[in-house]
């Protein structure tokens, strides 16, 4: 009963990897106005503690879990939950995957 939990559990995660299309441009704005104070311009961070996404380390993750870490915060980094809509968090990160 438990493992066949646990299979649906990891279904229901390989189906939510899916690649969350989002919108560039109004993601770069998005960004502009609330990331770039800390994770820089063009993802090139200046504090050695937050993560730039320029070298694509921190990203080599799934894009559900950086919707996650952005709506929940994480560390000094903020939650973004009710600061930025459903849709603006996915195009900021579809922007941070470009850099
Ligand atoms: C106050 C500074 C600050 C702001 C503003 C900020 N972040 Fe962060 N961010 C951090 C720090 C610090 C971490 C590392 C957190 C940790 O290690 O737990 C981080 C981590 C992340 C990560 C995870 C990277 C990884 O794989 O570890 C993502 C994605 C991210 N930030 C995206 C964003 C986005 C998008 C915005 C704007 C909507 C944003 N951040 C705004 C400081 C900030």
């Amino acid at each position: 009963m438990k493992n066949r939990l646990i299979l649906v559990v990891a279904m229901s995660l390989v189906m939510a990897d899916a690649t969350i299309a989002g919108d560039y441009f109004n993601g770069k704005k998005v960004y502009a106005m609330n990331c770039v104070s800390c994770h820089g311009s063009n993802g090139r961070s200046m504090d050695p503690s937050v993560p730039s996404f320029a070298d694509g380390d921190a990203l080599f993750r799934p894009d559900q879990d950086l919707y996650e870490q952005v709506r929940s915060g994480s560390g000094t980094m903020p939650a973004f939950r009710g600061v930025l809509s459903d849709a603006e968090i996915r195009d900021v990160i579809t922007y941070i995957r470009s850099l």
